[in-house]
């Protein structure tokens, strides 16, 4: 799966979501959570690894899960958890 990290934080720019063809990322622009929400996360059970919203993205905040920075591993669980408190 990919993981969206740091940068996506105080922009939430959501190119990503417009790209994606599984509709993996969330809160969406058009969904209740989007304006509280600190960054939007990719569902690590949908995500079919098609690799599109890497270009997407304007702060290169996405990344597959195995080439996450180690200064932000801790956004491969800050992803997955989004999706079990949903
Ligand atoms: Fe969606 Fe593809 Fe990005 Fe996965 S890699 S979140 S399927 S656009
Ligand atoms: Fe965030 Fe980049 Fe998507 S800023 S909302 S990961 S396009």
């Amino acid at each position: 799966a990919y993981v969206i990290n740091q940068p996506c934080i105080g922009t939430k720019d959501t190119s990503c979501v417009e790209v994606c063809p599984v509709d993996c990322i969330h809160p969406t622009p058009d969904e209740p959570d989007f304006d509280t929400a600190e960054q939007l996360y990719i569902d690590p059970e949908e995500c079919i690894d098609c690799d599109a919203c890497v270009e997407a993205c304007p702060v290169d905040a996405i990344t597959p899960e195995d080439q996450v920075p180690p200064e932000w591993q801790q956004y491969i669980e800050i992803n997955a958890a989004f999706y079990r408190n949903r």
